[in-house]
């Protein structure tokens, strides 16, 4: 079986550094290791519209910004398709095929769902188009028969969701559609990155973010107003390490190499934790260690983004190749959908013989 990837993002905001370690990083590692067939990259604007109906005008500016940063990461045209979500309309047709499949009380029990109806105060009246959303998304992930979906632990009901409808279409139609395999982050500083204030999520409504287009001197400011240990007020004050968010940018983002170039007096992370711990280690010097660090990844990403500025038309060249090939590959899927439901009336000349016969008799 060919090995398949699909995930995407919603655009409703530039992308940050936790997209960059939570998915993106590791999208452009499975991107260049060539062991997948196809990869698929998808901007979600149809879904970021089910909780931004009334934001079409966000979802549109965002496109363009998200398509940048897949780019500048090192998401590679010649190499990933890159659509947008709505231009393929075989996957509403799938979606509302799917819809049969699934129980009203299955959606209401799905965790994410429950969680984002709470965060949005959707309680009272939620959209019909928000509560379907995980079966949107069964479509976004089988129309292309994806065996892997890269994606962070908030999307894993999502993914069981999905394979549910697999299964159950599979065992209601015959075997069409593939079961697809949630991956994970593997670095578990990396499943979640807090904000720079030390709460749990990066928020743009919180401003607590690092975007992969701010400039040095932003990414610098934000490092040196980073949330540390709020009991560490001396230098030589024991510091904790544990919810030290400076600390945790350091687990996902620096590696031994970075302590040869920016901070030779320590060998490897832990030495630092340990003098931090002990007590003598200020804030500051750990925090100009980790703007470093910083930089240097966000360097390259930064200058990519800068060439494909200048050529804006192009982005959205890429972007509308990416949707042919996308809905080519949809359209191969819902062939196979319509004849397995049997819904197939035209092209199935056994069919149309089947009913001549039965009339002329
Ligand atoms: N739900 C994902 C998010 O909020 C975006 C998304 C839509 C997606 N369809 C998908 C991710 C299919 C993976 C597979 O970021």
């Amino acid at each position: 079986m060919k090995k398949i990837i699909l995930t995407g993002d919603r655009p409703t905001g530039r992308l940050h550094i936790g997209h960059y370690v939570g998915s993106l990083k590791r999208r452009v590692e499975l991107q260049n290791s060539g062991i997948y067939d196809k990869i698929f990259i998808m901007i979600a604007d149809a879904q970021a519209l089910t909780d931004n109906a009334d934001c079409p005008e966000k979802v549109r500016q965002n496109i363009i910004e998200v398509a940048l940063d897949y780019l500048s990461c090192g998401l590679d045209p010649e190499k990933s398709v890159l659509f947008i979500q709505s231009q393929i309309a075989e996957l509403c047709e799938l979606s509302f095929y799917y819809m049969n499949l699934v129980t009203v009380a299955r959606l209401q029990r799905n965790p994410t769902v429950k969680s984002e109806i709470q965060m949005r105060n959707f309680e009272a009246s939620i959209p019909v188009g928000f509560f379907t959303y995980p079966i949107s998304q069964a479509s976004d992930i089988t129309a292309f028969k994806a065996t892997t979906v890269p994606v962070g632990e908030d999307q894993e009901p999502m993914i069981e969701q999905t394979r549910e409808i697999v299964r159950k279409f599979n065992a209601v139609y015959g075997e069409t559609l593939v079961e697809p395999e949630i991956l994970l982050p593997d670095n578990e500083a990396c499943l979640r990155l807090p904000g720079t204030d030390g709460k749990a999520k990066m928020s743009k409504s919180l401003n607590n973010c690092i975007y992969l287009s701010d400039t040095p001197e932003d990414v610098r400011k934000k490092v040196m107003g980073m949330y540390t240990d709020p009991d560490h007020v001396r230098v030589e004050d024991p510091g904790k390490v544990e919810g030290n968010t400076v600390f945790t940018y350091l687990d996902a983002f620096s590696k031994q190499e970075h302590f040869a170039r920016y901070l030779p007096d320590y060998a490897s992370l832990d030495e630092l934790k340990a003098h931090y711990k002990r007590g003598g280690l200020g804030d500051v010097k750990v925090k100009k260690f980790l703007n470093a660090v910083l930089q240097e990844e966000l360097e390259p990403i930064r200058n990519r983004r800068k060439e494909y500025e200048k050529d804006i038309a192009g982005v959205y060249h890429i972007l509308q190749e990416g949707c042919r090939k996308a809905q080519e590959a949809a359209g191969e899927t819902l062939d196979e959908v319509r004849k397995a439901m049997k819904i197939n009336y035209f092209d199935d000349m056994d069919l149309i013989n089947e009913q001549i016969k039965r009339f002329q008799q």
